[in-house]
């Protein structure tokens, strides 16, 4: 077991003794097991609903691409997650979709100058109710605008899709807030959740977009996380069921909630450790007694998990680490979208020493990127 010292997060919490101990705290891997590849029969997906296009008899994806799409799969019998996912047959609009003022005219959301609206979640939707066998669920996405590098739209089949070029000249957009309602007694297994846009502009342009980069429920209140293209990571907190409402909104700042919404440049916003500086997942560990934090690092192609925890949403959280390499695909973009998901425990309990957790891993096809989604087991020690 390794000790360390954590002064100066201990005495942030107001502990005044000079020379404190704290035990780190960090998992490690008892088994992982590459499950296999989670897919959809319809769609070539591109992980997280980030992207979605069809694809031609041999498996290449073919154009045009469709900006988000969604899917679902049952639990087996086991109690184990089944790979097979349902519903991306169905319509082909962009999930989450497009407005008037995002290139609207095209599934891809490209615009007449080159760019494109890529609107894709960087986290997965924060389930926030289930009433009347009605599940209600929340996705931030930020109105983010791309250059693209090669190919000037993606709705030209002649033109490659290679698009690796996320360069923006609008680095903190506005933030749109879309709504998910699913109906559990729905007998279609296609169904997906109907989708609805609260706010395009629910965060402002040049705002946090609290929300996008992470969200958990706990005890009723609902923790927001944002990162700004200055690296910070922000929080705040609402109660589950006001999503909507942003007077009801707290904001962590400079170690206390508040109700004023901060800016990005601003000071004693950020949360030190809460992630390794990439996309992943948040949520709470009952095993562990402890917040979870799994993901990538910050710029990253390769399927590298980093994992950090904490006691309390707010920090002290520990410097995270490298817990586990999984296979990077042969394509420049090998592998990206590292994410966990707590939801696919046994029972949806995180009161087991267990995680699965996916990346989408792309690799080289004839002249094309093929992607999947391999699901891996993780049993920690
Ligand atoms: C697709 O775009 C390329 C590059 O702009 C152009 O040369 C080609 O003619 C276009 N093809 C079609 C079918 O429109
Ligand atoms: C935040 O700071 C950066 C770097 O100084 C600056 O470019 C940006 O305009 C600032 N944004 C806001 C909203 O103040
Ligand atoms: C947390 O982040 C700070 C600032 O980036 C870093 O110096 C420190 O080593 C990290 N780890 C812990 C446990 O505080």
């Amino acid at each position: 077991m390794i000790w360390c010292v954590l002064l100066g997060s201990l005495l942030l919490q107001g502990v005044s003794s000079s020379v404190i101990s704290k035990r780190a705290f960090t998992p490690t891997v008892k088994s992982a097991t590459v499950v296999g590849n989670v897919a959809d029969p319809a769609i070539n997906r591109d992980s997280c609903g980030s992207s979605r296009q069809p694809f031609d008899s041999n498996g290449v994806p073919t154009l045009p691409i469709w900006a988000s799409s969604a899917s679902w799969s049952n639990i087996n019998a086991d109690g184990t997650p089944d790979l097979l996912q349902y519903g991306g047959g169905g319509s082909r609009d962009p999930y989450f979709f497009y407005t008037d003022d995002e290139c609207n005219t095209n599934s891809a959301g490209s615009c007449p100058d080159g760019s494109r609206y890529a609107l894709w979640p960087d986290s997965p939707p924060l389930v926030t109710s289930t009433d009347n066998n009605v599940v209600t669920a929340y996705t931030w996405i930020r109105k983010s605008r791309i250059s693209q590098r090669c190919g000037p739209s993606a709705v030209n089949s002649t033109v490659t899709l290679i698009d690796f070029s996320f360069s923006t000249p609008d680095p903190d957009p506005a933030t749109s807030l879309y709504k998910m309602t699913y109906s559990l007694d729905n007998p279609d297994r296609n169904a997906l959740p109907a989708v609805s846009l609260v706010d395009e502009n629910f965060w402002l342009y040049g705002g946090i977009p609290y929300g996008a980069y992470g969200s958990v429920i706990k005890d009723g209140t609902a923790y927001l996380f944002g990162k700004p293209s200055n690296g910070i990571v922000a929080l705040a907190k609402v109660p589950a069921g006001s999503i909507e409402d942003k007077s009801q909104y707290q904001y962590w700042i400079n170690g206390a909630w508040t109700s004023g919404l901060p800016g990005l440049n601003d000071t004693n916003v950020n949360i030190p450790n809460v992630s390794a500086g990439g996309q992943g997942t948040y949520y709470f560990s009952d095993f562990w007694n402890k917040w979870v934090w799994i993901g990538q690092a910050g710029i990253s192609v390769s399927a590298d998990y980093f994992i950090t925890t904490a006691d309390s949403i707010t920090g002290p959280w520990e410097s995270s680490v490298n817990f586990y390499s999984g296979e990077t695909g042969t394509y420049p973009l090998g592998a990206y979208t590292l994410q966990a998901h707590p939801g696919l425990n046994p029972g949806g309990s995180t009161a087991t020493n267990e995680i699965y957790i996916s990346h989408t891993k792309n690799d080289a096809y004839a002249n094309t990127a093929l992607y999947s989604t391999p699901l891996i087991h993780i049993e920690w020690n």
